[in-house]
């Protein structure tokens, strides 16, 4: 035995990681993957790294020393229980088994749950920051044991990205919280990414701006509040030119956008909580629209008239760049209430300052913006929502003439913006003194006697709607 550390699975991710981990100090890097030509070729391209290979599990199980730790980088689902089954026969208690793949975490509590009854420790990492960052440093946000964490803080702390000296990993929470959180983020990703997406749709067809120029506009963009890597890399993208055609290179990709399902289950999981997310939800729906081909070839048939778009001045760059700003404030506020509905519901004890924290750097949505969270919750753990805290509640309130005009800019020169504007609405639904939801209250209790409660007195009651229409009293509750 003479490995610390291995690495089961060697695809792209995989190899990054294990690269990763064998370029620190101190360890020695196991690996093995199914199909051995992979390893081999690993090998090959990277004999610096002085990986222990093996070709069968039973001779990388051996060549781990104890505790054993092992982290597979196989495709979740299936794949994923398939190594997780032979791990745990060759392991003993005490050993780790990591998963550092996207897990469902419903999968990585189900896990925890059957790899703990035999006394090894069950790991389930989110793991950011794609190829680059799995070779570079992640961001990595592990589940499970506090003990198992004792043993594995250290590697990964070891190889994951570092914000003014602090390692971007965290001890989330037990069994599935690393998962769950890492689903999150890729939610808030999902938003992020709409977000600047509808931003470029509006400066290109209504500002009138050539991609290479709204390139100019988010490296611009990307020295003030709104820095962060998706608009540092939206820049690279926009300024892309395609070889074949010496067209724009976001000209000539197709628009029908994919997902693997993370931001869906972000937000089917936010419903199953009860949390509003819908400035998530529009970004995962607005995929879905863009990838329903026959229904938007049908309407633009159907459609012959398409407003112009709207005259705007001077000062349309910078609305746009504060409606981007508010409306990501607004993902953001309502992605962390679906970690604290999370943590509430799965008994999960997380450090939202501290998810913040290992956000700011290695992950998809890393940006200094994170630092505004993590002084929020400083300033007050248990504050009702990212919106009122007193930076965010200014940063909104600054922004929020512009937000209004750039979604009615958007709706009256008939561009898309689901995301500026299922966050306006969110906003405003908070901001509201009073609600439709009072009507809605007199439906039910209309159609179904659901009941309602007064704004005057206590008590839950019922309007007899189909007799004399008197108010009666009822025993109950209004839901
Ligand atoms: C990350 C990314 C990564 C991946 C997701 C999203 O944090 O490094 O989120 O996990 O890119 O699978 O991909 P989809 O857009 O296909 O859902």
């Amino acid at each position: 035995a003479t490995a610390n550390i291995g690495v089961v699975g060697l695809a792209v991710m995989g190899s990054n990681l294990a690269r990763n981990l064998a370029s620190r100090e101190g360890n020695t890097v196991a690996v093995y993957n199914r199909s051995p030509e992979r390893t081999r070729l690993l090998l090959e391209e990277h004999p610096e790294a002085g990986f222990v290979a093996s070709e069968t599990i039973e001779d990388f199980v051996a060549s781990l020393s104890k505790p054993r730790t092992a982290i597979i980088m196989v495709q979740a689902g299936k794949g994923t229980d398939a190594v997780i089954s032979q791990l745990t026969e060759l392991f003993e208690p005490g050993d780790i088994i990591v998963d550092g793949g996207n897990a469902d975490f419903h999968d990585t509590i189900r896990r925890e749950k059957a790899v703990s009854e035999t006394g090894i420790n069950f790991v389930g990492a989110g793991i950011s920051g794609g190829e680059e960052g799995a070779l570079k440093g992640p961001s990595i946000m592990p589940g499970g044991s506090v003990e198992a964490y004792k043993t594995l803080g250290p590697i990964l702390e070891s190889i994951a990205a570092v914000v003014d000296g602090v390692p971007c990993v965290t001890h989330v929470g037990t069994d599935g919280a690393g998962h769950f959180v890492k689903m999150i983020h890729n939610g808030i990703e999902y938003a992020d990414m709409q977000l600047i997406a509808e931003g470029y749709d509006l400066l290109r067809y209504v500002g009138g701006h050539s991609p290479a120029e709204i390139a100019d506009i988010f490296v611009k963009w990307n020295e003030g509040d709104l820095e962060s890597y998706l608009i540092e890399i939206t820049a690279e993208v926009l300024r892309q030119v395609d070889a074949k055609t010496g067209k724009p290179f976001v000209d000539i990709v197709l628009d029908e956008a994919g997902s693997k399902g993370t931001g869906v289950w972000t937000v089917q999981n936010a419903l199953d909580l009860g949390v509003p997310v819908g400035g998530i939800a529009e970004a995962v729906f607005a995929r879905a629209v863009s990838s329903h081909p026959e229904q938007r070839e049908a309407v633009q048939e159907s459609v012959t008239e398409r407003p112009e778009p709207v005259d705007v001045g001077e000062g349309f760059q910078d609305d746009v760049r504060k409606a981007l700003y508010a409306s990501k404030v607004v993902a953001y506020a309502q992605g962390f209430d679906a970690i604290i509905a999370g943590a509430k519901k799965y008994g999960w004890d997380i450090d939202k300052g501290a998810i913040a924290t290992i956000w700011r750097g290695g992950c998809i949505i890393r940006a200094q913006f994170l630092n505004r969270i993590v002084e929020a919750y400083e300033n007050d753990p248990s504050i009702p929502t990212l919106l009122v805290d007193p930076y965010f509640a200014k940063a909104v309130a600054d922004g929020e003439a512009a937000w209004r005009r750039i979604v009615s800019t958007a709706a009256l020169s008939g561009i898309p913006a689901p995301g500026f504007s299922a966050a306006l609405s969110y906003y405003d639904s908070l901001a509201a003194k009073r609600l439709p939801a009072a009507l809605v209250q007199g439906q039910r209790d209309f159609f179904g006697a659901h009941t309602y409660k007064r704004v005057d007195m206590p008590g839950v009651f019922h309007t007899l709607w189909s007799g004399d229409r008197t108010e009666v009293e009822t025993e109950g509750s209004s839901h």
